[in-house]
């Protein structure tokens, strides 16, 4: 299989999937792409045609938690999906939803910071480095003890992609992060991505809004659920 040939290589590597709700019909289509590793990939499409069901494959979520009938093969940094434990996943690659509220769980924004790697049994000492690191990449020292749940919008999008970045995963995914942000806060994420590609992560940005993600190395285009066009913005744009 594809997959396990460039799996070495590939960060993602998916291949032939298929997904349907339960007895729904199916929501993704033949799917085949990979990206590769330090790359930054946005998945583009209009409401609806599968982008957070796609996010939810990717990372464990189906069918580890929501079902489904699921054909093909998906390996995320060298593990297939069939095999993986969400746990395992969860330092491979890190989620970060469309909407922080529900991923928000400590009353403050260094809690939250330290809430995955503590459920990692990762040591304190160890856990206050990534921590630290963390506020001090994203500008949020001064904010460490303030409730995450009264930041603004934007700074709050940092606090889940810092969430996440602690655990250390290769791959970083973001359900359509500027969907909700006004100028100012989609700069800081688009700033936050920037340091993401510039410590070497791969990122998977899933978004509806071609401007937000102009800085991507490639756009993967989904319509219906099936890829309709990938390569570099400057050619997709062209068939748009
Ligand atoms: N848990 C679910 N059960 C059944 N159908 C769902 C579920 N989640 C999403 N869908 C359906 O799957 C399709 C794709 O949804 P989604 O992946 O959320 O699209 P997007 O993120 O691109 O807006 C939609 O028709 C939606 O109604
Ligand atoms: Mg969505």
């Amino acid at each position: 299989m594809l997959c396990d040939i460039i799996n070495d290589m590939s960060k993602i590597c998916v291949e032939q999937l298929n997904f349907a709700y339960g007895n729904s019909r199916e929501i993704l289509k033949d799917l085949d792409f990979s990206v590769e590793e330090g790359e930054y990939v946005a998945i583009l499409g209009p409401s609806g045609c599968g982008k957070s069901t796609l996010c939810h494959i990717l990372c464990g979520i189906i069918p580890n938690v929501v079902d489904g009938r699921i054909t093909g093969e998906v390996h995320v940094g060298g593990i297939s999906l069939r095999e993986a434990e969400l746990k395992d996943l969860a330092k491979t690659i890190g989620f970060v939803m469309q909407d922080a509220d529900r991923q928000i769980v400590s009353a403050t924004v260094e809690d939250e910071l330290a809430f995955g790697p503590e459920n990692f049994c990762v040591s304190p000492e160890e856990i206050r480095i990534r921590v630290d690191g963390v506020l001090d990449l994203f500008g949020l020292t001064d904010m460490k003890d303030r409730d995450p749940n009264r930041l603004s919008a934007g700074e709050k999008k940092l606090v889940t992609i810092g969430s996440v970045l602690v655990l250390e995963p290769g791959v970083i995914l973001l359900d359509e992060p500027f969907s909700p942000l006004d100028k100012e806060n989609k700069q800081k994420v688009m700033s936050a991505i920037e340091i993401l590609r510039k410590q070497g992560k791969t990122v998977v940005v899933v978004e509806h809004d071609r401007d937000s993600v102009a800085r991507a190395d490639r756009w993967i285009l989904l319509e219906d659920g099936r890829i309709k066009s990938s390569g570099p913005p400057e050619m997709v744009k062209g068939i748009i």
